[in-house]
C-alpha cells in the first residue's frame, strides 16, 4: 500500500493557499538543510537534494495541521515536541509495499518452512524490519500456515501511521486482487454490507504476527532471542553505507547460524559481509562458524 502523504482535499487551489505556492521561497535553503539533517538524525534517512518538492508537499500538510505560518517555526516545533517529531518522521518515510512483493523470497522461505514442518524444532522466528502497512508480515504468516510450520513474525517499523494500518489487517479488495483465489479464501474474510470492498485478515494469521514500533537507528538494540529469518527489504535504500554496514553486523548477531537475511531487489548490503553468503537472488545465509 502507498499512503498518499501529500494528498489533502483541503489543499485544493484557493486564495488562502497562495502564500504556499512557491516552494523555493517558503522552504528556503536553510530549512531544507535542516529537514535533511533532522530526518538523518532521527531515522538514518538520507534525503537527496532532488527531494525538495516532495519534502515541501508532505510537510506542508503538517504545517497546516499545526497552524504554522513558516517552515522555520514548524521545524522548531519538530525539535521541541516528541509528538510532532513522530509526525515529521511519518510524513517523510516512503511506505510502498504489496502482498508477496518479490515472490521468490516467499518461495525460498516456504521451502525452509516446509522442510521444518513436523520436525521437533522450536517455532520459526521471523523479523519483518520495515513492515510498512503489513503486507510483508501477513504474507510471511500465510507462508508459515500453508507449510504447516509453527512460528511467529515480529513486524516493526519506525512509522506509527503505517503500523496502525498494519495491525488492523484490513485492506481494500484491489490490494489482494493478485492473490491466488484459494489463498485469498483461506486467509481473508470478505466484507459485506457497509464493509463491501474490503477484506480482513483471518484470526489464524493474526495470532502469528506482533506489530511494534522500532527504529533501526536505535542504539543499543534491546536484547532479544535470535531469528531464523530477517526480512529487511526496501528499507535501507535511503541509508548511507556506514549505517548499512552497521545493520549487517547487527543482523548477523541476531540471526541463528544458517538463518536467512532477505533484502530488497536493489539492495546488496550483506554481500561483502564475512558472516553472510549468498543463497539466491537478494537472499543471504548467516554462515555457521
Ligand atoms: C518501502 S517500505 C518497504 C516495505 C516492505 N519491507 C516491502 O519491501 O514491501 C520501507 C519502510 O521502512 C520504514 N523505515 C524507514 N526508516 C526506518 C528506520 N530507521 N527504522 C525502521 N523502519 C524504517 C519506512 O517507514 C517504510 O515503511
Amino acid at each position: 500500500m502507498q499512503l498518499d502523504k501529500a494528498a489533502d482535499p483541503s489543499l485544493a487551489i484557493g486564495a488562502e493557499l497562495r502564500a504556499f505556492d512557491d516552494p523555493a521561497t517558503l522552504l528556503n535553503d536553510a530549512d531544507f538543510v535542516l529537514v535533511r539533517r533532522l530526518i538523518a538524525d532521527y531515522a538514518g534517512i538520507k534525503l537527496s537534494p532532488q527531494k525538495r518538492n516532495m519534502v515541501y508537499n508532505r510537510l506542508l500538510r503538517r504545517l497546516r495541521a499545526r497552524g504554522m505560518g513558516s517552515f522555520g517555526a514548524y521545524l522548531n516545533l519538530v525539535q521541541a515536541e516528541a509528538a510532532e517529531r513522530q509526525a515529521f518522521i511519518n510524513a517523510l518515510t516512503t511506505n510502498l509495499t504489496a502482498f508477496f512483493r518479490e515472490p521468490h523470497h516467499f518461495e525460498l522461505l516456504g521451502a525452509v518452512a516446509k522442510a521444518r514442518a513436523g520436525q521437533r524444532l522450536a517455532p520459526m522466528r521471523i523479523w519483518s524490519t520495515g513492515c510498512s502497512t503489513g503486507e510483508e508480515a501477513w504474507s510471511l504468516a500465510m507462508v508459515l500456515r500453508e507449510a504447516g510450520c509453527a512460528g511467529t513474525i515480529h513486524a516493526t517499523d519506525i512509522d506509527t501511521d503505517v503500523l496502525g494500518a498494519a495491525a488492523a489487517g484490513v485492506y481494500r479488495d484491489e490490494r489482494v486482487s493478485g492473490l491466488d483465489p484459494q489463498r485469498l479464501r483461506q486467509h481473508f474474510l470478505r466484507g459485506t454490507g457497509s464493509n463491501e470492498g474490503w477484506v480482513s485478515v483471518r484470526r489464524e494469521l493474526r495470532t502469528l504476527v506482533k506489530f511494534a514500533q522500532f527504529n533501526l537507528q536505535t542504539t543499543p538494540w534491546p536484547a532479544q532471542d535470535r531469528f531464523d529469518a530477517i526480512f529487511c527489504r526496501n528499507v535501507v535504500i535511503y541509508f548511507d553505507k556506514e549505517f548499512q554496514k552497521r545493520l549487517a553486523d547487527r543482523f548477523a548477531q541476531l540471526l541463528l547460524p544458517g538463518g536467512l537475511l532477505i533484502v530488497g531487489h536493489s539492495e546488496s548490503f550483506p554481500a561483502a559481509h564475512a558472516q553472510f553468503r549468498s543463497c539466491g537472488r537478494t537472499a543471504y545465509q548467516r554462515v555457521t562458524t
